[in-house]
């Protein structure tokens, strides 16, 4: 199957020569906020080298907690920022695997390993591995089938021209109960073709921002009909020419999680089932967030979804929650309404 087209090679140019650190960007699309990332992560990043910092080009902090010992990829993982953040809370007995296209962004990845390794006090095998190629086509990297614990992005899936290909493939590595976890670009209308032939607006992770409802279809089309959405941002994009350029579209950033659940229904059902969180999350000692509209409280029984408990119960969470009920009897549809007012800047699949 061949992947590369003039879309990667022109993103290949961006990401490798154009751009030399964040300080080149034109927009604010493709820079997140550090203080998205909490205290934890704070405190790794003190132990990567400047120059993968610099050179960081993420719009949010997916990041998962509780992985200890899984096995995560990093899907366009540029200079290994967000990598080697996994490969410190993986543990020595975890393992993470960078997938990026752009020899420049991977020779700055693999230069600062082992320093990295030695700052995390890893004697044995790195457990990091950063491997050249295509996001849509992650076989060819030697990535089998539900061989992976949690996939996460920061801002590269808008860069695809062939995003139902990555999103079949995150789907076909995962392993069952899987979790992705990713930060990106949406806008809140298609995007009209001619924008993505502009190599800056195309690099810049705006023209190629999946609009959210076609997001919320194609992931239905692959068997995961609800997905969950942590946190949304608005894109000021502040460069008034590019501005012009894209009209009217508004852009977001959105954290977004989904599971490889088989079980995921398209609304949210009521079986009267309840999910007491255990606070057994060294992370999350008091309360564990699923999304803009679950928190768990420690203790505290929360009636949910079908859904929900599936996402709280067959998945990594499952040792965390005690889930009361099953699905044998129902009693309608769950309103599960986040009340977050405008849903299409929240996008959330939930309901
Ligand atoms: C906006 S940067 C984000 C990099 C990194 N995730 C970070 O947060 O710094 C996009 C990265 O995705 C890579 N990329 C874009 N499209 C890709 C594709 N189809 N396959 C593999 N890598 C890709 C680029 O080479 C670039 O390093």
């Amino acid at each position: 199957m061949k992947i590369q087209s003039n879309e990667h090679e022109a993103l290949k140019e961006y990401y490798g020569r154009t751009l030399t650190g964040t300080k080149d960007l034109k927009t604010n699309a493709c820079c997140s906020n550090p203080g998205m990332a909490p205290a934890s992560v704070l405190e790794i990043l003190k132990q990567i080298d400047p120059e993968i910092l610099d050179r960081f080009y993420g719009c949010g902090s997916p990041i998962p907690t509780t992985v200890e010992g899984c096995t995560v990829l990093d899907l366009g993982c540029g200079t290994g920022r967000d990598t080697y953040i996994l490969s410190s809370l993986v543990g020595e007995n975890g393992f993470v695997i960078g997938v990026d296209m752009t020899d420049e962004q991977l020779s700055v990845a693999r230069k600062h390993q082992p320093s990295i390794m030695k700052n995390f006090s890893y004697h044995g095998q790195p457990n990091v591995d950063f491997r050249t190629g295509y996001i849509e086509n992650l076989q060819s990297l030697g990535i089998e089938d539900e061989s992976i614990d949690v996939v996460i992005s920061n801002c590269v899936i808008n860069l695809s021209p062939r995003k139902e290909d990555v999103f079949k493939e995150i789907f076909r590595v995962l392993k069952p109960g899987g979790e992705l976890l990713f930060s990106d670009v949406f806008a809140s209308q298609r995007i009209p073709g001619i924008l993505r032939d502009d190599p800056v607006l195309l690099g810049e992770c705006l023209s190629g921002a999946l609009y959210i409802e076609d997001f919320r279809r194609l992931l239905n089309k692959l068997g995961c009909p609800d997905y969950r959405l942590l946190s949304a941002s608005p894109i000021t994009i502040a460069n008034p020419e590019l501005e012009k350029q894209i009209g009217g579209i508004r852009f977001h950033s959105l954290t977004v999680r989904a599971f490889k659940l088989k079980n995921l229904e398209d609304i949210c059902e009521d079986y009267g089932q309840v999910a007491v969180y255990k606070g057994t999350m060294r992370e999350h000692p008091h309360d564990f967030q699923l999304d803009d509209h679950h928190r768990f409280i420690r203790g505290k029984p929360m009636l949910v979804c079908g859904n929900t408990a599936a996402m709280v119960q067959d998945t990594r969470y499952g040792c965390h929650f005690t889930v009361h009920g099953n699905r044998d009897v129902h009693y309608g549809p769950f309103d599960c309404d986040p009340g977050l007012g405008d849903s299409s800047s929240a996008g959330g699949g939930c309901c």
